[in-house]
């Protein structure tokens, strides 16, 4: 039978160097879609699909991400006392309960792979999901929870993946897919015989890019311990599922179902807020009629211009 996911890694100990100078002292997952910060909406993604314990993989001094889950008595009072019970109920669903949060630092940037790698004390002995919180995913049915689904039918390691042109493939962990069939899942899942990371567009063995959500065998330590630093001088964490892979355990590609925005990058985070505040219905119709305009003032200064 195959064993429950029961814990999920938060890797969030890189510099964010595309987010600077807002990174100098804020972490990225920090950032805020609207009034949500990334983190919190991968944290809510993996409580939505039945995780447990939360292990986050932070930098040193990023105290304001394990914060953001803790009860805060002295605010929730003064909210309580003015009688704003709407905030208060806000404030309130961030409190995550005591004993289900854990976190382990990450002395140096070292790469994803060694980020994951220093949560394998904390990541208990079962599969583990790992999530990215700067890749966000909207979905009917939360990408990491659709996943966990897969995963209870084939077990193994599980990793999310999309088609992307090629111009774009460079920039990702890609599948290299077996011949033989993954079996169930309405052929959403796809059987992975190597993986490789940043290839040049040329070289990339498919168009299946691996993006930000993983169901990773408990095996998978082992072969990070045994990692060398890959691309970029990082230990990377596709490197060490390749290994798995390599050795005959079995992966998977998971075509997900979902709009997923790269928040890692500056203009998916625009995208994101935009597409998040278009959602809330008291915002919809000022936002709209605001890039309405400003589309047409756009097009209207670059005729000028031309
Ligand atoms: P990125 O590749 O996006 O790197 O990491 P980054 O440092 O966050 O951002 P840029 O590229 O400098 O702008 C993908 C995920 O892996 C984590 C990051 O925090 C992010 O969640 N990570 C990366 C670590 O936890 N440790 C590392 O050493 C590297």
């Amino acid at each position: 039978m195959v064993c429950r996911v029961k814990s999920a890694i938060f890797p969030v100990a890189g510099l964010g160097t595309r987010f600077l100078p807002v990174t100098k002292s804020i972490p990225k997952e920090m950032i805020s879609l609207v009034d949500r910060p990334l983190i919190q909406h991968a944290v809510e993604e993996a409580l939505a699909a039945g995780i447990e314990r939360i292990v986050f993989v932070t930098a040193p001094g990023k105290v304001t991400l394990e914060a953001h889950f803790q009860a805060s008595p002295e605010l929730e009072n003064t909210l309580a006392a003015r009688g704003n019970g709407a905030a208060l109920e806000v404030l309130r669903a961030t409190t995550l309960p005591r004993g289900a949060v854990a976190c382990v630092s990450q002395p140096r940037p070292l790469g994803l792979g060694h980020a994951v790698l220093c949560a394998r004390e904390l990541a208990g002995d079962g599969p583990v999901a790992v999530l990215l919180p700067d890749d966000v995913i909207e979905a009917a049915t939360p990408c990491i929870g659709q996943m966990v689904e897969a995963h209870a039918e084939c077990g193994g390691t599980v990793l999310a993946t999309m088609r992307l042109p090629r111009t774009q493939i460079s920039s990702y962990g890609v599948i290299d897919p077996s011949d033989t069939p993954a079996g169930a899942e309405d052929g959403r899942l796809v059987a992975v015989r190597g993986l490789v990371e940043k290839p040049a567009a040329q070289d990339a063995p498919s168009d299946l890019a691996v993006i930000g959500r993983y169901i990773l065998a408990p095996s998978i330590f082992g072969h990070l311990a045994r990692q060398r630093p890959g691309a970029g001088g990082e230990i990377q964490l596709t490197d060490a599922i390749a290994s798995a892979a390599a050795g005959g355990e079995p992966v998977f590609g998971f075509c997900f179902e979902g709009r997923r925005f790269d928040c890692g990058s500056r203009v998916g985070f625009v995208e994101a807020t935009v597409a998040f505040a278009m959602q809330r219905p008291e915002m919809r119709d000022r936002l709209g009629t605001f890039l309405r305009h400003e589309m047409a003032r756009l097009e209207t200064t670059v005729l000028a211009a031309e």
